[in-house]
């Protein structure tokens, strides 16, 4: 060991000859690629769980287009047999449909065609039957909407609006 040199450099010598340099530009430089890198990534995960929270309904025919009197209701299920839904034709003869699960804690609301609304016998709750939103009771959410069209004589189901 000579005198000057301390023990370290000798147990672990830096051959710095051999080293890696690398400038302050290149470093700025794979900062920033990496970092738009994240940002890309984060981007495209933001992307795929928008497109995989947006239900796809499929088309279902629900009933004949006079099928339903007014004041007359038809229950179906929508988009999948476990969906119950409710089709209600008003007095003044226009059609809605909506999901018939309560959204106060899940009971079937059945169609009052008198008041034009759908209650709740649960805990007493009332939606319009013409809109969905709640009118008296515990619940503060509007029922989700079954999208119709109709195609010839027959009343479609064509999508949910939460
Ligand atoms: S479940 Fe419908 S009002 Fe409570």
């Amino acid at each position: 060991m000579t005198p000057d040199r301390p023990r370290w450099r000798e147990d672990f010598p830096v051959r710095w000859d051999e080293d890696h340099y690398m400038t302050r530009r290149e470093l700025a430089k794979f900062l920033t690629l990496g970092s738009g890198l994240l940002a890309g990534v984060n981007v495209l995960i933001a992307v795929i769980g928008v497109n995989e929270r947006t239900p796809r309904a499929p088309l279902q025919r629900i009933a004949g287009a006079d099928d339903i009197p007014p004041g007359g209701s038809l229950l179906f299920r929508y988009p999948t047999a476990d969906d119950p839904c409710i089709l209600v034709r008003d007095i003044s003869g226009s059609l809605d449909a909506y999901s018939q699960v309560c959204t106060h804690l899940s009971c079937a609301v059945v169609h009052r065609p008198g008041e034009r609304t759908l209650a709740c016998p649960c805990h007493k709750g009332s939606f319009s039957s013409t809109d969905g939103q709640p009118l008296a009771g515990p619940p503060t959410r509007r029922l989700p909407r079954i999208v119709l069209e109709q195609r010839g004589d027959d009343i479609v189901a064509t999508g949910i609006e939460v």
